[in-house]
């Protein structure tokens, strides 16, 4: 959470700023900023509270900036105002910096070596400006980029940092640790960001830069070196990112592109994971980490540790291995008694949530296997550990999650069928995936064509509930679990995914008139139960919609989906609750992209 974006060299620095900023605002969008600086030492520093367009409007008359950071913040420390927006400075103003991440250990820094400083916000950010400055100002003689590192060895937490010295405007300082950031190479410039997708706009060459890492950013170099001043060589590389992917085109919101744009994922998937013969091809030596273990735990946060639960069964059928799902944010805290050969699988759509990364950290110091699916390339997750499967879903900017989390499941499958091929699995070979995802594919189609059908359902009964309940049994309450989150983080309506039978347990108490009760039925055997239960809810006044695959379905259901495998309805199953919470989102007036308090990349613990 939170973006940053910086730029040296031949270009107009605020244009680029903003541009980056735009495209950064999937990861933060309460507060913006903007320093720029030129040859001539004219500088101007624009912050403002709310989105980048906020920020435009503040602009006023360009400096012809050649150089400058920007930061679109997610606040952590300190609510959204001016005073806590980035850049932050220090107090002579000649130092200014932009930060993505959580410093540990400020107050102590603030305690021990800021004592009689005066801050004007509540930032963590602002004591570590206020830290290098005074290592550089009270020894003259001190390089900028000396008393830069001597606060990082101090400074402990996450962060990207670029910082600026007004009295140089030719140069950037960047650190990381732990928060996203990489260079991008241009001729006559050169930038540093978050994502690359706000910079494909300027340039196709990047360069990673690794945790505790410096570089000295200027218009013709980027000179990387670790903290002990060791000089780091890297190559650079080339990523044809297309930049069609990144705009809207002609819909209203990135939700509703991501949401159509599934049956082509599910479509890209077969075309990566099988060969010219139509064979499932998933790298040997991943086939085999799965073989060689005892049992599998897929770690995960939000709509990824939902995708895990969507293809548990699968996995556990095809593999012949059990399959435990943990949370990121409770495993990095102490993981259960593991089985003695286990794997480990992280799903993550951006590949650099802290939670997740932080048992990844564990895992590797462990010693154990471990497999990143992931949509990023590159990302930290998919670096850090052995093995890496791509989604390939095409950059996700919504920060709700669904192409990410049908692509999740589809990914597992083809994982599972090859570990299944190999191991001569009877079932794997009875499993055409290929054939099966290309009919989820044609059942995603179907969904998304009753989207007028959805839009009143939506309207006649979910338009003004506070609260709302997804039920289902096993494959169809993991959907729930799915359907509820969606539906909250962007219509605010409190919503439950729960097992269906379990609301006679306590819940049903929390049924009254008008609430409403979404039933997800895709098993045969399991539908008549669920139905059961959505009687109960509505012989106490619920308002019960139906979401049926055909197999299961009755007259009178609100939503039909077309049949799909059982293994793969987790896919098909999702898409009318995807939109119904656009819908609800929408209708009610919402930013459908950008709901509050929240940001996509979850880079903060
Ligand atoms: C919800 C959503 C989040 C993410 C979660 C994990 O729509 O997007 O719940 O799924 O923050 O993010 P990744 O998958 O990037 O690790």
């Amino acid at each position: 959470m939170c973006g940053i974006v910086g730029v040296v060299g031949n270009r107009n620095a605020t244009d680029i700023l903003m541009q980056g900023l735009e495209k950064l605002e999937y990861r933060g969008y309460d507060s913006a900023g903007i320093f720029v600086t030129n040859a001539q030492h004219q500088s101007k520093l624009v912050k403002s509270v709310g989105r980048i367009e906020d920020l435009r409007q503040k602009l006023g008359i360009d400096i012809a900036g050649t150089a400058g950071i920007g930061h679109t913040r997610w606040a952590t420390h300190g609510k959204p105002s001016i005073e806590n927006a980035h850049p932050q400075t220090s107090t002579s103003g000649r130092f200014v910096l932009v930060h993505n991440g959580v410093i540990e250990n400020f107050k102590e820094i603030q305690d021990r070596y800021l004592k009689n400083d005066r801050f004007i916000g509540q930032t963590d950010t602002e004591i570590a400006v206020h830290l290098i400055a005074k290592f550089a100002e009270e020894d003259e003689k001190m390089p900028v980029l000396d008393a830069f590192k001597k606060a990082l060895d101090i400074i402990e937490g996450s962060y990207a940092f670029a910082l600026m010295d007004a009295e140089d405007p030719e140069t950037i300082y960047v650190a990381k640790n732990k928060s996203p950031l990489l260079l991008g190479l241009g001729d006559g410039y050169n930038m540093v960001c978050s994502d690359a997708m706000a910079m494909i706009r300027e340039t196709s060459e990047f360069m990673e830069i690794h945790d505790k890492e410096l570089v000295v950013l200027k218009k013709n170099s980027a000179m990387i070196t670790d903290y002990a001043g060791n000089p780091v060589t890297r190559d650079s590389y080339r990523a044809e990112l297309d930049l069609s992917d990144i705009g809207k085109g002609t819909y209203p919101y990135y939700m509703l592109k991501e949401i159509d744009e599934q049956p082509s994922v599910m479509r890209q998937l077969i075309q990566r994971y099988t060969d010219a013969d139509g064979a499932v091809n998933v790298s040997d030596a991943i086939v085999r980490a799965v073989q060689e273990a005892d049992r599998i735990y897929i770690i995960a946060a939000g709509t990824s540790y939902n995708a895990g639960f969507g293809a548990k069964m699968m996995l556990e059928a095809l593999t012949q291995t059990p399959v435990e799902l943990g949370l990121a944010s409770e495993w990095g805290y102490g993981m259960p008694i593991l089985s003695e050969r286990p794997l480990f699988i992280f799903l993550s759509q951006s590949g650099e949530t802290a939670d997740s990364r932080q048992v990844l950290v564990q895992v590797n110091e462990l010693g154990y296997p471990s497999l990143t699916v992931t949509n990023v390339p590159g990302s930290t997750l998919s670096r850090e550990a052995s093995y890496t499967l791509l989604i390939g879903a095409g950059p996700e900017i919504a920060v709700a999650s669904t192409k990410a989390y049908t692509g999740q499941i589809a990914t597992l499958a083809f994982l599972a069928k090859a570990v299944g091929e190999t191991d001569g699995l009877q079932a794997a070979s009875d499993f055409d995936l290929v054939k099966e995802l290309s009919v989820v594919a044609q059942s995603i189609e179907a969904s998304l064509s009753e989207k007028d059908k959805i839009a009143k359902i939506v309207q006649n009964r979910l338009l003004t509930t506070r609260s709302a309940f997804y039920i289902g049994r096993k494959q169809d309450y993991y959907v729930s679990m799915e359907a509820a989150l969606k539906l909250k983080e962007i219509s605010y309506v409190q919503c439950e995914g729960f097992a269906a039978g379990e609301l006679k347990h306590g819940t049903i108490s929390l049924i009254e008139k008008g609430v409403p009760v979404i039933a997800v039925l895709s098993d045969p055997l399991l539908a008549s139960h669920t139905r059961g239960n959505l009687m109960e809810v509505a012989a106490r006044g619920a308002s019960t919609i139906t979401i049926a695959v055909e197999a299961v379905a009755n007259p009178g259901d609100d939503i039909i989906v077309t049949n799909v495998h059982p293994w793969l309805s987790a896919i098909a199953m999702i898409v009318p609750t995807q939109l119904i919470a656009y819908e609800t989102s929408l209708q009610r007036g919402l930013d459908v992209d950008k709901p509050r308090n929240l940001a996509k990349a979850v880079t903060v613990e």
